[in-house]
């Protein structure tokens, strides 16, 4: 998924959302609140400590709840090894963000085993995550458990199948209950995203009316018209590793990596332009709509009750079955 999504982005990842029900769960933000008291300190200094140590980790941090859900559902599938595992189906440029899971799912064992799923912490990373970056905080539903197998590397292909203009892209958010705004503020999340030169290269290179000239210029140092598929820049070309509205000024900027990021500001009365906009000069709002629009990505597809299991290792399917497996 990483390069993926952080190369080209993430919404395409969103759309894969059209293959998949949206069953609604109850999650509580209390529910660990008796059965593991001390989880979201865990959680929190956990990832404080490895972004303070590599900032850079907060952005694959961040976006590892957004590849949870969207592929199949939040169930934390998406960390299982192993030859199907949807972490192997494409390359990778920080595998180290599954080591920081790794360390706090085993501190949590230690404080309170086989009670916090992983997809769990996935979720409160990510909202984690996002804090340290400078971005909102918000209250996380909980309650989630994990998926006993990894989903088919075919979720993954139906995605690219999806490839759409904005218009489609808009029309899969709605029909999975999203609206044109809360699509618009998910895609905010770029703020502090990366970009493969691979998908970037086109724009950069076309001279078109929709880039500024002085952007593509800097840019195709390191993304050549031949070469340099893989060097990786960050989408938001102001404040690169901050959570903050930056990425929205771009647009209007014609500062815009993607061409699907670009194509949400045409200064021409475009579907979305209004949104951006209002975004690029409301850096509350953008905070405010960002955060619930994640919140509603956190109850894709969720497994609760007697439903899939708690793994104690993230990477294995070692978990305890549900009440009725017993
Ligand atoms: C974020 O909000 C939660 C409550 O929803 C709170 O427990 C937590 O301390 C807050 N985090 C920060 C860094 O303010």
């Amino acid at each position: 998924m990483a390069s993926f999504s952080s190369s080209s982005s993430w919404l395409l990842l969103l759309l894969c959302m059209l293959f998949f029900g949206s069953a609604f769960a109850h999650l509580s933000e209390n529910f660990y609140a008796t059965s593991c008291p001390k989880a979201l300190s865990i959680i929190e200094s956990g990832v404080k400590s490895a972004i303070s140590k590599d900032r850079s980790l907060g952005p694959s941090l961040f976006k590892l709840h957004f590849h949870d859900c969207l592929v199949g559902g939040c169930d934390a599938s998406l960390l299982l090894d192993g030859t199907l595992a949807e972490k192997n189906t494409m390359p990778d440029h920080n595998p180290q963000k599954y080591e920081v899971i790794d360390e706090i799912k085993a501190e949590l064992e230690k404080e309170c085993p086989g009670v916090v799923s992983c997809t769990d912490i996935l979720s409160v990373v990510a909202r984690d995550s996002v804090v340290q970056l400078g971005g909102p905080n918000w209250t996380v539903p909980l309650g989630r458990r994990d998926s006993t197998k990894a989903n088919s590397p075919l979720a993954n292909i139906g995605i690219l199948s999806l490839l759409g203009g904005l218009n489609a892209q808009i029309s899969g958010f709605e029909r999975k209950g999203f609206s044109k705004q809360e699509f618009v503020a998910l895609t905010g999340g770029h703020t502090i995203g990366m970009a493969r030169c691979l998908f970037y290269k086109k724009r950069i290179h076309e001279k078109k009316s929709d880039i500024d000239p002085e952007f593509a210029k800097a840019l195709q140092k390191d993304c050549p018209i031949f070469g340099g598929d893989d060097h990786y820049t960050p989408i938001d070309s102001t404040t690169p590793l901050v959570f903050d509205n930056a990425y929205f000024t771009n647009l209007i900027n014609k500062k815009g990596l993607l061409q699907s990021d670009q194509d949400m500001y045409t200064g021409k009365g475009g579907v979305t332009d209004d949104l951006v906009l209002s975004y690029s000069k409301n850096n509350d709002k953008f905070f405010e709509d960002f955060a619930k629009a994640v919140v509603k990505v956190g109850f894709l597809d969720v497994l609760t009750g007697n439903n899939g299991v708690i793994r104690t290792n993230c990477r294995k399917v070692d978990g305890k079955t549900g009440r009725t497996e017993l």
